[in-house]
């Protein structure tokens, strides 16, 4: 593809659009634009342009589209698959001056943002009012709300209460085109047409750029109960999380933490809520919510009794809200724990739930046949299994070139052989793209690529991303 550069002129139609002090060109800015979590991959826009309206945004797409300028959309960057980097160049456009909760809708239950809301700020402006809003990946205290409707982000509160995608209700997006439209009601039901809602939700910035966001919200329930559960085998951590579903519980979170995980984790944050024991492998924390708190107590207790046929070590049950923060935040910090302390990449495979202990022990074995080790840690209730693959002992030549990414194919051959995809909410962005074939037939591809072509017919908008 190739692509018009950004130029002077060009730049002037761009500040006429939203005003000098919202483009960007110093190299300093740039950089900062340049990169996102994924890795440490640079790629630097041309210039970075923050528009503040709907319709700037639509007369920027209109000038891009007619000048053939690759725009990549962005939120906050804590992306982990490459969406939002500039591969090409060209106009990297900042979604963060949107940034106002518009309306929310006590009497219905919803709630107007817009795309650059903090997932965490709205959240909590939400349970002022007595307000739920689920989805909470682990980056909610920086990730905007935009780039998770872009990538259907999830969280660990999703195996009770489903991602991204099961609260968005309506979209307002500018088409590629530059054109203005609504993608469906805001109501809960609708059977009106092809669902062009869902269609945007996980696009991933490729279709159209999100500009309101119109969002389910839930009661919030007034209590939950934590537990932290030692497993002596990583194996039996993993039977255990279908156990518990299958004996009819849902827990509002279910997650897997390998002892290095909890280990690395507990040093980068320099936290000794727990005393991990060397014959500990994995923990399951899990957590239950609701608003009777008897129930909940009976709920928790069954289900330590339950984990109990298991190999495990003494249940922590957290008595404080204190406690429970800790755990969260260990929790929710591995994967930058991981990050700081080893080269590493990251996978985000997904299986049925039950599946789980053979995705696990294949990933080990996969780790052995290539030599690398691996950290695995996630939302096992959901069967959504984070893999960091650590570059140890690996040549560079192996971590860049094709051995690992052979490997990496051998995981998702795997989770496809498991029933299981690629990405549970990371996206495929710009690092996964190759592997779209181990999923997807050439006809389902296909069909993938012309609803591209419908709406950005010049492919100009986050080009390169999800596939080529
Ligand atoms: C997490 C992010 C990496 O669950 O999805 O920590
Ligand atoms: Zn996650």
């Amino acid at each position: 593809m190739i692509y018009n550069k950004v130029t002077p002129l060009l730049l002037n139609k761009l500040q006429q659009i939203v005003g000098e002090s919202f483009i960007l060109t110093d190299n300093e800015n740039l950089a900062n634009y340049g990169h996102d979590e994924t890795e440490k991959l640079l790629y630097l826009p041309e210039v970075v342009v923050k528009p503040r309206t709907t319709k700037e945004v639509s007369e920027i797409m209109l000038l891009a589209n007619k000048e053939m300028i690759a725009v990549t959309p962005r939120g906050a960057g804590t992306g982990l698959s490459g969406g939002a980097l500039p591969i090409y160049g060209g106009i990297t456009l900042s979604m963060e001056r949107f940034n106002e909760i518009l309306d929310i809708d006590e009497r219905n239950l919803q709630a107007t943002v817009e795309p650059g809301v903090i997932n965490e700020v709205f959240q909590n402006a939400v349970k002022e009012v007595g307000l739920f809003y689920p989805p909470d990946p682990a980056s909610k205290g920086s990730c905007f709300l935009g780039g998770n409707v872009a990538e259907n982000s999830g969280g660990p509160k999703c195996v009770k209460y489903g991602t991204t995608k099961d609260y968005i209700l309506n979209l307002e997006v500018v088409l590629p085109t530059g054109e203005i439209i609504f993608t469906g009601a805001n109501t809960l039901k609708n059977s009106t047409g092809y669902n062009l809602t869902q269609l945007m939700v996980g696009s991933e910035g490729t279709l159209g750029i999100v500009t309101k966001i119109i969002v389910k919200l839930l009661p919030y329930p007034k209590h939950n109960l934590l537990i932290l559960v030692p497993f002596r085998s990583l194996d039996e951590a993993c039977s255990a999380v279908s156990e518990v579903f299958r004996a009819g519980f849902i827990p509002s979170a279910m997650e897997l933490m390998e002892r290095d995980a909890l280990d690395w984790v507990s040093c980068y944050v320099k936290s000794n809520v727990v005393k991990i024991e060397p014959d500990i492998q994995a923990h399951l924390l899990v957590e239950v919510d609701g608003n009777n708190m008897e129930v909940l107590v009976k709920e928790i207790e069954a289900i330590a009794e339950l984990m109990s046929k298991f190999d495990i070590a003494d249940v922590l049950f957290a008595e404080s809200a204190s406690q429970k923060e800790e755990l969260w935040k260990l929790r929710r910090k591995i994967n930058e724990a991981v990050m700081v302390n080893a080269v590493s990449k990251e996978q985000d495979t997904v299986v049925p739930r039950a599946e789980l202990p053979k995705l696990v022990k294949g990933i080990k074995q996969i780790g052995n046949n290539y030599k690398f080790k691996t950290v695995c840690y996630g939302h096992a209730g959901d069967g959504n299994l984070h893999v960091r693959i650590i570059k140890g002992d690996l040549t560079d030549e192996q971590w860049n070139g094709e051995y690992i990414k052979n490997a990496i194919a051998e995981i998702f051959i795997l989770c496809k052989e498991l029933n299981g995809t690629i990405s549970g909410e990371h996206g495929i962005g710009l690092i996964q793209q190759e592997y779209m074939g181990i999923v997807f037939s050439e006809k389902a591809l296909n069909i993938q690529k012309n609803i591209k072509q419908v709406f950005d017919p010049k492919k100009i908008l986050n080009p390169g991303k999800i596939f080529r």
